[in-house]
């Protein structure tokens, strides 16, 4: 099995230099998604003033420069746009989780192309964090439909060497604590699990229920983190 967990303290620059290649626009060692993918962007561990130069060229003037979970500090010039304190937490075994009841998967459906309008729909209702339209080109993102809705869904986003996150989690709020969200996550766990990679994801320190959510599945705080947006000069 792989892990090395060093490639987790930039998980948006090693998604995109690897698995992510072919959704990335870059400039000299800045690299960013492409628009409406994500607005994760990425510059080298110790960036110099020509890195933070290349990512103001790579995203233009006045842009949302979205550092993920990066501590780079960027130069003079670039103004705060948000910071949240989080949690990366990652799947501390090679197996499968436990998950008392039904057959992971039963009745959660694969959402495609033409689920998108549904899916921001959901996202707006239940701000699971960041996802866009072109989001569920990171990787495959599972749904529980009730009568045709949807009303929960999770999905694969960063894919580091050897690891796949597990993100945009939300479940509709008259269809929660029904065990939908447990579902999901435990499915996408047992899909990265067999085919040879591990499951991490990460949520805001302040989301108790989804902290809580993930612990009782078995994932561990591998370490805080703190999320971080600017405004480019
Ligand atoms: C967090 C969130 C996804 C949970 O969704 P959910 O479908 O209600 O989750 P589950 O039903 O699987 O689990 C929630 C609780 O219901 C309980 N539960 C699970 N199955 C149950 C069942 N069949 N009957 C009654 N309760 C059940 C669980 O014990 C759990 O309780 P806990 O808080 O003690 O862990 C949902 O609250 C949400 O969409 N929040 C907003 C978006 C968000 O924050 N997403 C996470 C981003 S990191």
């Amino acid at each position: 099995m792989n892990g090395d967990e060093s490639v987790l303290d930039d998980p948006v620059g090693t998604s995109l230099s690897g698995r992510h290649a072919h959704l990335a626009r870059r400039v000299g060692r800045a690299v960013g998604y492409l628009p409406d993918v994500a607005t994760f962007c990425s510059v080298s561990a110790e960036p110099d003033d020509a890195d933070w130069a290349d990512l103001a060229a790579l995203l233009g003037p006045g842009a949302f420069a979205d550092m993920f979970s990066s501590p780079a500090v960027p130069p003079p010039g670039w103004e705060p746009a948000f910071t949240l304190e989080g949690r990366q937490l990652i799947w501390p075994g090679d197996g499968p989780p436990g998950l008392p009841g039904a057959e992971p998967d039963t009745g959660l459906v694969e959402l495609g192309r033409d689920d998108v309008p549904e899916m921001l729909e959901l996202v707006a209702r239940t701000r699971p964090g960041p996802f866009w339209p072109r989001t569920r080109e990171l990787g495959t993102y599972l749904g529980v439909r009730v009568d045709g809705a949807l009303v929960a869904m999770a999905g694969e986003r960063l894919r580091p060497p050897g690891w796949t996150e597990i993100s945009a989690v939300c479940t509709a709020p008259e269809a929660r604590g029904r065990g939908h969200a447990a579902r999901l996550v435990g499915a996408l766990t047992t899909r990265v699990v067999a085919r040879g990679e591990r499951p991490f994801l990460h949520v805001a320190e302040a989301n108790a229920a989804a902290l809580a959510l993930y612990e009782r599945l078995g994932y561990k705080t591998r370490k805080q983190v703190t999320f971080r947006g600017f405004t480019t000069p």
